[in-house]
């Protein structure tokens, strides 16, 4: 069952009912689930989500919808991968890496999406929306196809053609608007007022935020009931940056772990760092940027979240830093190179950002670290393709072959058939 009692007004407390509502009337603050702690400590232990499944909903009891009535495409619970070899390469010995690539839809948004289109269909909603920078509209289309219900997706028009084919191959409307993913939600805030749909970061937002919370909850867990001492995270809006940190504060309040000394670092690509340029300007006010980057799945100018971000970055001793597109591509495949894990963007984004920062000292050698690789690389594959080593073209001959690979690199001499290996 769920503990979710309310709807809170990030700004002047107000409460609301558990309604797709997402502002407050009064002051227009961003709206939160609220839940009882008391009665949810109640509930939860160690051993009760450990008897869970392996997916998200073995955090139910910490979620704002009814599990019994899931939509489930198995979201979440996915591997935290100690990174020896990358570790090695930037002088980590504790680094591990949360694999959110293997989720269905090959991203994190799979976890926010699980608890919208839950909550979504709990409200009788029949139709599930979003406005997306392309990972979302993946996860909303794969949702909705579950569900059985209708999928309108809403993206920029210049995304990367995987991100493309992920959401139309689920049947979804797909929408291109020209324009910036700032356009595009604004676009679908007015929409919100007008089609009886649950745009899942729209008007079902509040809820569909708490989603992110899992990955807290799932690396805690996975380190064996800790708190990392380190997580590096890529922003767009802020919200997963913000959820992961609320996630591991109510772990304490409920007992499952003992404290939080997390540093929280955030990641931008330069071509889009709001939140970013405002912690280096020790503000809290976010100035818009049109965004200009690769890192298309963070191109947010405008963050919802951003102010959060910035106050977990001050109160959690946390990092911000934004790296070029250069280092983006080079982030990729050094993740790829070291630990076998293709990454889009957003990972390039989070693995160059670490680089810079443990050389920087700003990560500890011996923190536990933990890098957020927070969607698959098969999505945008005109980030890296230029810059690999295309195929050797042969004929179907050994001579062919031996002829393209020997100038390619040194032959290494096969064993003579007999002698001792
Ligand atoms: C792969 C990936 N990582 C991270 C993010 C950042 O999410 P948020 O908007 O919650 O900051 C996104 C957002 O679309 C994303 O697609
Ligand atoms: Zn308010």
């Amino acid at each position: 069952m769920s503990f979710a009692n309310a709807l809170r007004c990030r700004e002047c407390n107000r409460e609301y009912p558990l309604d797709p509502i997402y502002v407050c009337e009064f002051c227009f603050g961003p709206l939160e689930v609220v839940y009882d702690y008391a009665a949810m400590r109640k509930a939860v232990s160690r051993e009760s989500i450990e008897r869970g499944p392996a997916s998200v909903w073995r955090y139910a009891d910490l979620l704002p919808c009814d599990a019994d009535a899931a939509v489930d495409i198995q979201a979440g619970f996915t591997p935290l991968i100690k990174a020896e070899r990358l570790g090695e390469e930037l002088g980590l010995r504790h680094l591990y890496l949360k694999n959110d690539c293997v989720n269905p839809t090959w991203s994190f948004k799979d976890r926010v999406v699980a608890v919208a289109a839950t909550k979504a269909r709990e409200f009788g909603f029949k139709t599930l929306a979003c406005a997306s920078t392309g990972n979302l509209a993946n996860s909303v289309a794969a949702h909705a196809a579950r569900a059985g219900m209708e999928a309108i997706v809403f993206i920029p028009s210049d995304l990367e053609q995987g991100k493309i084919t992920g959401s139309s191959v689920y049947d979804a409307t797909l929408i291109a608007v020209d324009g910036s993913y700032d356009d595009v939600n604004r676009l679908c805030s007015e929409l919100t007022g007008q089609y009886p749909w649950a745009f899942v970061n729209v008007n079902v937002r509040p809820y569909y935020a708490e989603g992110s919370k899992t990955l807290g909850y799932e690396v805690a867990e996975q380190l064996g009931w800790r708190a990392p001492d380190h997580c590096i995270v890529p922003l767009a809006s802020g919200s997963l940056y913000v959820k992961i940190w609320k996630g591991l504060q109510e772990l304490v309040k409920l007992g499952l772990i003992d404290s939080v000394h997390t540093k929280m670092s955030g990641v931008q690509a330069a071509g889009c760092s709001p939140i970013i340029s405002a912690w280096d300007s020790g503000t809290r006010n976010i100035r818009p940027v049109q965004p200009r980057t690769i890192a298309k799945s963070l191109a947010i100018g405008n963050p919802a979240d951003g102010f959060y971000a910035l106050e977990v970055m001050a109160e959690s001793g946390g990092s911000g830093l934004a790296v070029s597109d250069e280092e983006v591509v080079e982030g990729i495949r050094l993740l790829a190179r070291t630990e076998g894990i293709f990454a889009e963007t957003a990972g390039g984004v989070v693995c160059s950002g670490l680089k810079r920062l443990a050389a920087a000292g700003r990560v500890d050698r011996d923190e536990v670290v933990v890098a957020f690789i927070t969607g698959a690389g098969l999505k945008t594959q005109e980030a890296v393709m230029d810059t690999l080593t295309p195929p050797l073209q042969i004929e179907p001959t050994i001579a062919s072959f031996e002829k393209a690979f020997g100038e390619r690199s040194v032959v290494e001499a096969r064993p003579a058939a007999g002698s001792a290996s």
